[in-house]
């Protein structure tokens, strides 16, 4: 009761609150805001603060004593035997991810999840203590073994699953089922959020290297052999530049690209010039979707010739679709809806989104922007 009125800066209330009877954070979590209002003259403000203050309080140690307690009945029935049947679950229900622990000893990888998650709930009270150590497994997950947001979900779904086959359903109440989802959505957003930071420092590096190293060996000569190797690879394009002026084309798409490259840090400042571009490729040039995706193909032929086979690597390549993706995702985008405003009814507004949305799949990114 002290820390919770502490933190909310209610100190001086401490003795008055004790003599209405609310001794506990769970007393006071169950009063209405109305009833503190009126018996200790305080604000509506200050009422409603202390009030979420305490259940949010409730919660936590209600959650904490719930995982903590049948944690225990896991760890005293089955010991380590309880990750292990995890792992058998998860390559049960999703073989495919038997490849990333393809040489992992798994008894071993067992032991170290078992543990983990001991670590985890013996520190909840300090979970800040863990962000680190959390953090840093979440940037191995992501960079290593190339564990993204989709698999975090996975896991989760068959952690619970195994712990509810543990306990059997007397003990897999709702209350415990509620308490182990919060713990391990807890978990997995630290090391998932970490995990996206450190790829997106990757990517944004790997994408500066590269294009660098393409200017300094290709200069906007790149943007001439971009659209040499578009028109000869998808000919049905070359009538929409019939009467361009090619030179100038490669020069201001290279004048683009740069930009994007320049502006990785921070994209969302290049929207709307990117939208403004996406709605006159629609309205002037009639690019649709499945182009988009052709021109994606170029560019990233582009980077691989100019860099060298050797130098192109699956890393690389997928820095370049992330970076691809943003923009060509936000022109399409952009270039439908400036159409639909123009003429179509909303039904096939959506069509026509859902199709180039579809088409555009190879370029949507795994992780990162959201
Ligand atoms: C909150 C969730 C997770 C926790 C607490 C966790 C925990 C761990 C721990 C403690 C290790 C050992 C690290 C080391 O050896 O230093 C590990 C390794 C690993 N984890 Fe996770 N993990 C989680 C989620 C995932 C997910 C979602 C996947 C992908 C399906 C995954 C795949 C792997 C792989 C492939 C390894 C490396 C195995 C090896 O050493 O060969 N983990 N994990
Ligand atoms: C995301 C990728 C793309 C970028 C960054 C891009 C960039 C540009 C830029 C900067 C211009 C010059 C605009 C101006 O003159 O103000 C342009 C024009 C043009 N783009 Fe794109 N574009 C992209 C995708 C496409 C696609 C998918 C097509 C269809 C095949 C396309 C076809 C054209 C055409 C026909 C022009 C007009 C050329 C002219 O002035 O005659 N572009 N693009």
């Amino acid at each position: 009761m002290e820390s919770l009125l502490r933190s909310c800066k209610a100190h001086y209330l401490g003795s008055v609150i004790y003599d209405m009877g609310l001794t506990s954070v769970q007393d006071l979590a169950m009063c209405e805001p109305s009833d503190l209002e009126e018996d200790l003259g305080i604000s509506q403000d200050v009422a409603a603060t202390l009030i979420d203050k305490a259940r949010e309080m409730s919660l936590f140690e209600t959650r904490k004593a719930a995982v903590q307690k049948t944690w225990k009945i896991c760890q005293s029935t089955f010991a380590e035997s309880a990750t292990q049947l995890f792992y058998q679950h998860l390559f049960q229900e999703y073989p495919e991810l038997q490849t990333l622990f393809i040489s992992t000893d798994m008894e071993a990888q067992a032991n170290k999840l078992y543990a983990t998650v001991g670590l985890i709930l013996r520190y909840l009270n300090e979970v800040e203590s863990l962000i680190p150590t959390l953090e840093e497994l979440g940037v191995r997950h992501a960079l290593v073994w190339k564990c993204g947001w989709e698999y975090y979900e996975i896991f989760g779904e068959c952690l619970l699953q195994t712990l509810e086959s543990i306990l059997g359903f007397e003990t897999w109440t709702e209350e415990v089922q509620d308490a182990w989802t919060w713990v391990y959505n807890t978990v997995a957003k630290i090391m998932a959020q970490a995990g996206d930071a450190a790829l997106l420092e990757r990517r944004k590096c790997a994408v500066i290297e590269s294009w660098t190293m393409v200017q300094e060996a290709l200069d906007v000569q790149a943007m001439q052999m971009f659209y040499h190797h578009l028109f000869e690879e998808f000919p049905e394009v070359k009538p929409l530049f019939k009467r361009t002026d090619m030179e100038a084309q490669a020069r201001k798409l290279y004048k683009t690209v740069s930009l994007a490259v320049e502006f990785l840090d921070d994209m969302e400042a290049l929207t709307p010039k990117l939208q403004e571009l996406g709605a006159r490729h629609k309205i002037e040039w009639h690019c649709e979707s499945e182009h988009y995706s052709a021109i994606g193909d170029c560019l990233l032929w582009t980077i691989k010739t100019g860099l060298g086979e050797e130098a192109w690597t699956e890393e690389l390549e997928d820095a370049w679709c992330w970076v691809y993706s943003y923009i060509a995702l936000t022109m399409s985008e952009a270039g439908e809806q400036a159409i639909a405003k123009k003429k179509q009814p909303v039904k096939k507004r959506k069509g026509a989104m859902m199709r180039m949305m579809h088409r555009m799949s190879r370029f949507r990114p795994k992780t990162g922007f959201e």
